[in-house]
């Protein structure tokens, strides 16, 4: 097996969606707290392309604007008014020509009027694919570069093949072509092997079978998937790879879809914290972001969710029925039936049963944020304890002090906000109201 790079990666993100029914691109819903779009980048940024392209079309601004955020390097090539999978591969093929062109002329290797194009492999995802991953498009590399194929195509065996195109093979068994299901004859129908419309090809064959596509079909389009039948019938070997699961490569049409991709990636992503050593009680009621970052022998108890950069420290136990959003969590701290975002939990620290934490609460090691405790915006030092019904917002409290019950913290006097310092081994009595400013 090769590991050479990848010339290209391609992902197709141009089409409408229409089956979303959505003011949104479907390329811009999120499963596991990063956008359809933002999992298929990832997964192609894995084979470490040389160019990664996104094409686009329906709602621009906001799928280029997607790209460039996750990858600041990203080439963006717009697809004409020319419908289908065969022209927005094409429109990013003559943006990487003009490129390489540009490159060759700038080093003094090529004159103006010399056909410098891309060479090399050119990786083709579509972009509704949320859990393709960067092992199964580095296999299906590998077995294009080792086989010399002209093309390469990851398939899947699938119960209900509807919708998708069919793998047409010859009686060798080697791949003959791709029948879309508009078009496909009642016998071909049969056919349960599906195109995930992942392919690699070899950038010459691609760019010479891009320029013979016809609009001749049902839809009208002009079809990628006839590329691979122009390839063999110029002599081209044209393989094909079965995905070990038929999730990894199903794409988000409807949100139908969207939920079943979303249960099965919350699924993977916390199969893969509890081999790594964290206890969830029940995987059924508990959701957690990609990114969340949990140490060994972190206890997640039901109804938990966590999401986007989260990370929780060895030995906490978070839940039953907490959220948490961007909280940095140390070691063995407790978190009981909160809700919480931007906030960091000291190690040793204890928060709720019903505790609300906002922005900017820092609560320092061993300390307390108790029972219908809300919290904003706050620096809470080491072994403090503000255990029981009380605002605190724009705060600094010291270390080793006890906040009574039933405090308020008055920070907003209607025009603006002010702070409220409280000493270390301080005591504050119960139902007290501190008119920020105050000392
Ligand atoms: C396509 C394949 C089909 C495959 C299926 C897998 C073709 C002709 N058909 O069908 O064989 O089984 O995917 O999901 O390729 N796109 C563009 N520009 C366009 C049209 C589509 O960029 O003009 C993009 C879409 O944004 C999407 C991807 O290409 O990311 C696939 O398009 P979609 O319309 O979902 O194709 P399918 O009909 O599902
Ligand atoms: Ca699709």
């Amino acid at each position: 097996m090769t590991t050479a790079r990848p010339a290209a990666v391609v992902v197709l993100a141009a089409g409408q969606g229409t089956r979303m029914r959505s003011a949104t691109s479907k390329m811009l819903h999120a499963i596991g707290g990063r956008t359809v779009l933002g999992h298929v980048l990832a997964a192609s940024q894995g084979l470490d392309p040389e160019r990664l392209v996104v094409v686009v079309r329906h709602a621009r601004e906001e799928v280029a604007a997607e790209a460039v955020a996750r990858v600041p390097a990203v080439v963006i090539a717009d697809q004409d008014d020319v419908p289908g999978t065969g022209r927005a591969v094409q429109c990013a093929l003559e943006r990487l020509d003009a490129a390489a062109h540009a490159v060759a002329a700038g080093a003094g290797t090529a004159s103006a009027g010399d056909e410098v194009g891309l060479e090399g492999t050119v990786v083709v995802v579509a972009g509704d694919v949320p859990l393709i991953d960067p092992e199964t498009l580095a296999e299906l590399h590998a077995q294009h570069v080792a086989g010399g194929h002209a093309a390469t195509v990851l398939t899947a065996v699938v119960p209900d093949a509807t919708g998708y195109g069919r793998i047409v093979r010859d009686e060798h068994g080697r791949v003959a072509g791709i029948v879309e299901h508009r078009d496909a004859t009642r016998e071909q129908l049969g056919i349960r092997e599906i195109n995930s419309s992942i392919y690699v090809f070899d950038a010459a064959v691609l760019r010479g079978a891009l320029g013979r596509l016809g609009q001749d079909n049902a839809q009208g389009e002009v079809y990628l998937t006839d590329v691979l039948a122009i390839a063999r019938a110029d002599g081209g070997v044209v393989g094909a790879v079965q995905a070990a699961s038929a999730l990894t490569v199903e794409g988000v049409n409807d949100r139908v879809q969207l939920a079943q991709l979303g249960a099965e990636l919350n699924r993977r992503t916390l199969t893969r914290h509890m081999l790594a050593g964290v206890t969830i009680v029940d995987p059924g009621t508990t959701w957690i972001d990609v990114d969340v970052e949990l140490a060994q022998d972190v206890t997640i108890l039901p109804g938990t969710q966590l999401h986007g950069a989260t990370t929780i420290g060895t030995g906490s136990t978070i839940g039953p029925d907490t959220t948490l959003t961007d909280v940095e969590v140390g070691e063995g701290v407790t978190v009981v039936r909160t809700h919480g975002s931007l906030a960091v939990l000291g190690d040793g620290a204890s928060v709720g049963p019903f505790a609300y934490l906002r922005p900017g609460t820092h609560l320092g090691a061993h300390g307390k944020i108790g029972t219908f405790v809300e919290t904003k915006n706050v620096e809470i030092g080491e072994g403090s304890k503000i255990p029981h019904l009380t605002y605190v917002g724009d705060a600094t409290i010291g270390e080793g002090t006890n906040i009574g019950a039933g405090s308020i913290f008055v920070n907003y006097d209607g025009v603006r906000k002010h702070r409220t310092s409280v000493g270390s081994h301080a005591r504050t009595g119960a139902n007290n109201k501190f008119v920020a400013p105050v000392t």
